[in-house]
């Protein structure tokens, strides 16, 4: 061969070289995730969709997100459309627990990985999704019952406590329950008088609360709120109502939003029960494993923690949502 030929065919390579390249990297399809979310009742959950979007847009990861407005045939509409859009993964957070083998067998039949995230399905066939990223909302309600077992030791006589429930059928509402009327057993002392849902927004904590004030008055000593926000709702009707939260009558609440701390410096809530919102990032790199094929572990489970008043003022600053 001679020096021009080798200079020549050196020079076919590299350009071919230059084209493979970025033909390659085109090749790199973009991941397209379908995500039906509640709402934005809460404080918590702005939170969670925030995380899901930076975590998305950090992964390279397309987002279809969906607000169901707390209605699950919103839910079950968002989901039938992205599977004819042909998604990779479709992430759920299902609004309740029951009513959804249907639509998850649609999803499995079109063989789309879904992902279960915060709330679970109270559905037999676990095949119907690949994995549950979301809380052991049980230990929660018991974390929230032992605190106040350990409370009652200072208290004299019986303790009435009044509930916020969250929404009706909701997973975190019905285990939340469970797990705080299993704590409470080891104080007698303890019994829930009332017993009605908040929909876990502020307005309808208040709403309720009010309505528990107005039937049992001086008699509650303690309010268990299933998160935050009806905890928050429910100091102000308890202001209103000319009584002092967290000393007349306990503030007890789950999530561990910044205005839960807020409102403990503030000394108008004993205590919440963290559970992290922030899950983005963890369903953003399960999304990658099921679109590549990968086998990911059935249940991941998220951050949960116990933040009484008294450590509130330290933790604030280095609180994330
Ligand atoms: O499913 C998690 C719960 O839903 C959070 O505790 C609450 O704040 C939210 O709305």
């Amino acid at each position: 061969m001679t020096n021009n030929r080798r200079t020549l065919l050196a020079t076919l390579l590299a350009a071919s070289f230059a084209v493979a390249a970025p033909m390659s990297a085109f090749a790199q399809k973009k991941i397209v995730v379908g995500f039906s979310q509640i709402g934005a009742e809460s404080e918590w959950r702005t939170a969670n969709t925030n995380s899901m979007k930076t975590a998305a847009a950090a992964a390279g990861i397309e987002l279809k997100f969906s607000d169901a407005q707390q209605k699950q045939e919103n839910q079950i509409k968002a989901l039938r459309s992205f599977i004819a859009q042909k998604v990779d993964v479709i992430a759920l957070t299902p609004v309740v627990e029951s009513g959804w083998d249907t639509v998850l067998k649609e999803i499995k039949d079109a063989k789309i990985p879904l992902i279960l995230m915060d709330r679970s399905v109270d559905s037999k066939d676990t095949s119907l999704y690949a994995t549950h990223i979301g809380f052991d909302f049980v230990k929660e309600g018991e974390m929230a019952g032992q605190w106040l077992v350990e409370k009652a030791k200072t208290m004299k006589g019986d303790i009435n406590v009044v509930e916020l429930q969250g929404t009706v059928g909701s997973a975190p509402a019905i285990d939340r329950k469970k797990g705080f009327e299993a704590a409470i057993k080891a104080e007698p002392r303890i019994k829930i008088i009332r017993s009605q849902t908040g929909d876990f927004t502020r307005a309808k904590g208040k709403e309720v609360m009010e309505a528990f004030l107005k039937a049992e008055g001086k008699k509650i000593n303690v309010l268990y709120a299933h998160n935050d926000d009806m905890g928050i709702g429910a100091i102000q009707a308890i202001e209103e109502a000319g009584l002092k939260p967290a000393k007349d009558i306990l503030v007890i609440s789950v999530d561990g939003v910044k205005g839960a701390f807020e409102a403990m410096i503030a000394g108008k809530l004993n205590v919440t029960v963290e559970c992290s919102p922030l899950l983005g990032p963890l369903v953003m790199s399960t999304a990658k494993d099921l679109a590549a094929g990968k086998t990911v572990p059935r249940s991941l489970i998220g951050k949960d923690g116990v933040y009484p008043m008294e450590t509130a003022a330290k933790e604030f600053p280095s609180r994330q949502y």
